[in-house]
């Protein structure tokens, strides 16, 4: 079952009715001021930082789930609705919410006045714009009474939900004209106030929640907007908003509209008072200005799609398959847009409270963003290597705001280094850029401790060179790239966390998977030596991974498939030997991407002992047989009921993994079965089943043995964007950033016709060919660079050369 559809050539979802399974979400924004917003027009606005700058008020665990967030009521002839039918909850004749490329736009009407609201962040300024037209479908005169509604969160999220003997005395506004300034906190150490206005004259405005709400009330019909009258209160502690009241008449046929817009500014710390006691409004007052009509605002809006249109074109297919040409050219690179600028922070699944950025996370969310803007990809690996310590390991989570580390969660988890490398490898083939290597890096952000990003990577290689364990295999630290894998956690109590409990290292637990990690970067690592001259660091290298290579073929592999990992008395976790947990997939799509045991004969065993035990028809298990009771020596991942999560769930992450390993193998058929089985657009029929958004993808889907087995969870916020556009892009349609050019080797289901790619790299635009005859998976017979043949399937870089005409004959 479906709840609307795709439109391709607009590039939004079309969602044809408010009761989705679960809040349909988009995220607006691009830079640094962000909106979630739900197809019921929930959601909340933030300034950089979910956590430390948090704009607007969002109640998780809030019943009805999602009511909260900028809500416009409508009060035409007594009956109260909002365009997006929340918060009130009145049924509507229509409704469509189109979620679009950093915007959503609610199309309603309820007794023949309809009312259209876009709502956007614009490109280079730090607001929301919303536009709302309303119009009299009637034959009648109709006089209706508008109310804008936002509750203010006092900026620190975490303290606004748990701080109240504080909170509630602190509340601070300003009012000026049609605009509300927040400024709680403002007279003494902020200097940033959010503030919310709208284009036009105001019958009144509330500031003070209860006033305009009525004491003790919900938000669903508030007591100003139903006696139409707003109280003009002015909030003092408690609970400040903003609230317009604006009258309007409209004839039949005659439409009205007003541009709302909320909005973030920041003064100098010793500059930032007009007069004692009001604030200086530069940011407000330009911001307002530059967007105080429509014409104004649909020019951002024209921007706005501008913006996406150039982004978007760096890499599009055209193919006959419309889930490949849609995933791939809209919905796959949207979503690795928003995991770039979240990390795991704020979705409606994470509270924006907790994780900052993630370490692991960002190195990877990085490998699907690169090619779409170099230079703040660029930017984000100075700060990631920046939060790294003087051996080689490195801070789990980093504030985006402060950049700083994060200390509740510390270190610890020996992958996190690699990552560095993986993301400065990705980083190097598409720009060529190897000045970054250069760029001095602070240690734990520390003044004065810069070093070359070079010698960052060094560390991060040399971290796991010294840190291996009995099998000769890398230790695994508090956990790898499995979280909830905690071989040295040993916890007991509850309530404890699995992530920082016990010592971070211990001497015995070990990891297949960082061994597999090791091979795939360790000789990325090699290759950016050599290609600085570095011959002998790169000789080091390659020693350094021989080692592990032989380590896992010997101490790593169970007869079927690869071992996980050692636990802390050196027993496997992850074979046969296992009561439960015989085989993972981690280790199995890893080190079949390094390459490990493709000649010996091993990856080929692995990858088909993956589909006999952990394929199901809504995906790849991480998994089997799940963990049924909780094994303190395996820690949180025996802790979830068996079939979610990292216990025996569909977690997408690595199903992607599966999928390139199955290219490495050339068996292009399986190859993209597996990318079909998770991918959103082919799922589309089973929303009903799998009831998180259908144009993004999730965390993960319950395995086989949950009971909702085939329902998902945690959209948006998962590193299967990343891989999966890595996957996609390079992997099955074979278009790979090499350091010397762009390589071209796709690998498809046979039954995939000829395509074409349209691809920007390097300050050149390359359009692609590919002829594949029925039934050809891998392997390409010749190239032709504009009409000449070339030796191999590296395309030669020219320089000066803007355009490349490419022809592909597969077979
Ligand atoms: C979450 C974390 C990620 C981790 C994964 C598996 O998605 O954000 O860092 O690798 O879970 O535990
Ligand atoms: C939990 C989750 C895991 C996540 C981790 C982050 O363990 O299961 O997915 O990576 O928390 O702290």
């Amino acid at each position: 079952m479906k709840y609307g559809h795709f439109d391709d050539n607009a590039k939004e979802y079309v969602i044809t009715t408010p009761a989705t399974p679960l809040p349909w979400i988009n995220y607006l924004g691009s830079n640094d001021f962000f909106s979630l917003i739900s197809n019921t027009c929930g959601g909340y606005s933030f300034y950089k930082d979910a956590k430390l700058l948090r704009i607007t008020r969002y109640r998780y665990n809030n019943i009805p789930a999602d009511s909260n967030g900028k809500y416009y009521y409508i009060n035409d002839n007594g009956v109260i609705w909002n365009p997006g039918t929340m918060p009130s909850g009145t049924p509507v004749d229509s409704y469509e919410c189109r979620h679009g490329l950093g915007y959503s736009r609610f199309t309603s009407s309820k007794n023949q006045l309809q009312a259209e609201l876009l709502a956007f962040v614009p490109t280079d300024e730090a607001c929301e714009i919303n536009c709302l037209k309303l119009k009299n479908n009637s034959s009648e005169e109709k006089h209706i009474s508008l109310f804008s509604y936002v509750e203010f969160c006092l900026w620190n999220a975490m303290d606004d939900m748990t701080n109240f003997q504080r909170n509630l005395s602190i509340g601070e506004v300003e009012i000026e004209g049609s605009t509300v300034y927040h400024k709680t906190e403002y007279r003494e150490r902020r200097k940033h106030y959010s503030f919310f206005s709208v284009n036009t004259k105001v019958q009144g405005i509330d500031t003070s929640r209860d006033s305009f709400l009525g004491q003790g009330q919900g938000n669903a019909f508030p007591e100003a907007v139903r006696n139409r009258k707003a109280r003009n209160s002015v909030a003092s502690g408690w609970y400040p908003i903003a609230a317009h009241q604006i009258e309007l008449t409209l004839q039949p046929g005659e439409e009205k509209e007003f541009v709302f817009v909320l909005g973030y500014g920041e003064n100098p710390a010793d500059d930032k008072w007009e007069t004692p006691g009001v604030i200086k409004k530069t940011d407000a007052v330009r911001i307002l200005e530059r967007f105080n009509t429509t014409e104004k605002a649909m020019e951002a809006f024209a921007k706005l799609k501008e913006y996406w249109n150039t982004l978007l074109e760096r890499f599009t297919v055209s193919s006959g398959n419309e889930h490949i040409n849609r995933m791939a050219n809209i919905w796959n690179q949207y979503q690795c847009m928003v995991t770039f600028n979240m990390s795991r922070s704020a979705s409606y699944y994470e509270s924006g409270t907790g994780r900052g950025m993630g370490f692991r996370d960002s190195c990877q969310d990085l490998l699907g963003f690169v090619h779409l803007i170099p230079e703040r990809a660029r930017e984000r690996i100075l700060d990631i290597a920046a939060t790294q310590f003087p051996d080689g390991s490195a801070y789990h989570q980093y504030q985006p705001l402060t950049k700083q580390g994060n200390m509740d969660v510390g270190s610890g988890f020996n992958d996190d280094p690699l990552w560095l490398i993986a993301a400065v490898a990705a980083y190097l083939k598409e720009t060529g850029d190897y000045s970054i290597l250069d760029e001095p890096v602070r240690f734990d952000c520390k003044p004065g401790t810069e070093v070359p990003l070079l010698e960052h990577l060094n560390r991060s290689f040399q971290f796991t060179v010294t840190h291996l364990g009995p099998h000769g295999l890398p230790l695994i630290g508090r956990a790898d790239w499995n979280d909830c894998l905690n071989l040295n956690c040993f916890s007991s109590e509850p309530g404890e966390s699995f992530q920082t409990t016990g010592p971070s290292e211990g001497p015995v637990a070990e990891s297949v998977f960082i061994a597999g990690m090791f091979v795939k970067y360790g000789r990325e690592y090699e290759e950016i030596c050599k290609r600085t001259g570095h011959e002998k660091e790169a000789e080091e290298a390659e020693k350094a991974v021989k080692k592990v290579y032989d380590a896992v073929l010997d101490a790593g592999w169970d007869g079927e498939w690869f071992v996980r990992a050692y636990d802390a008395y050196s027993n496997k976790v992850g074979s046969s030997e296992c009561e439960e947990g015989k085989i993972f997939i981690e280790p199995q799509g890893f080190c079949v991407m390094a390459g490990i045991g493709l000649e010996e004969g091993n990856a080929e065993k692995a990858l088909d002992s993956v589909q006999k035990h952990l394929e199901t028809k809504y995906g790849i298990m991480i998994l089997q047989p799940a963990y049924t009771r909780y094994h303190l020596e395996l820690g949180e991942v025996s802790s979830y009921p068996p079939g979610y999560k990292e216990n025996a769930g569909i977690f997408c992450h690595n199903n992607p993994w599966i999928s390139i390993a199955e290219t490495v193998l050339g068996r292009g058929d399986r190859a993209f079965d597996v990318y079909r089985k998770i991918c959103p657009s082919y799922i589309e029929d089973i929303s009903e089943v799998h009831r998180t958004e259908p144009y993004v993808y999730s965390q993960m889907i319950a395995g086989a043995d949950a009971p909702r087995f085939g329902e998902a969870k945690n959209s948006w916020l998962t590193g299967t964007a990343a891989w999966t556009f890595v996957n996609l892009s390079q992997a099955l349609l074979g278009i790979q950033p090499g350091y010397d050019g762009l390589i071209v080797d796709p690998c498809l289901h046979g039954k995939f016709g000829d395509f074409s790619v349209k691809r920007r790299f390097r300050d050149a635009e390359y359009h692609i060919e590919i002829h594949k005859p029925d039934g050809v998976q891998k392997g390409v017979l010749w190239i032709e660079v504009d009409g000449e043949k070339i030796a191999g399937n590296q395309i030669p870089l020219i320089p000066g050369k803007k355009e490349y005409h490419v022809t592909v004959q597969m077979g």
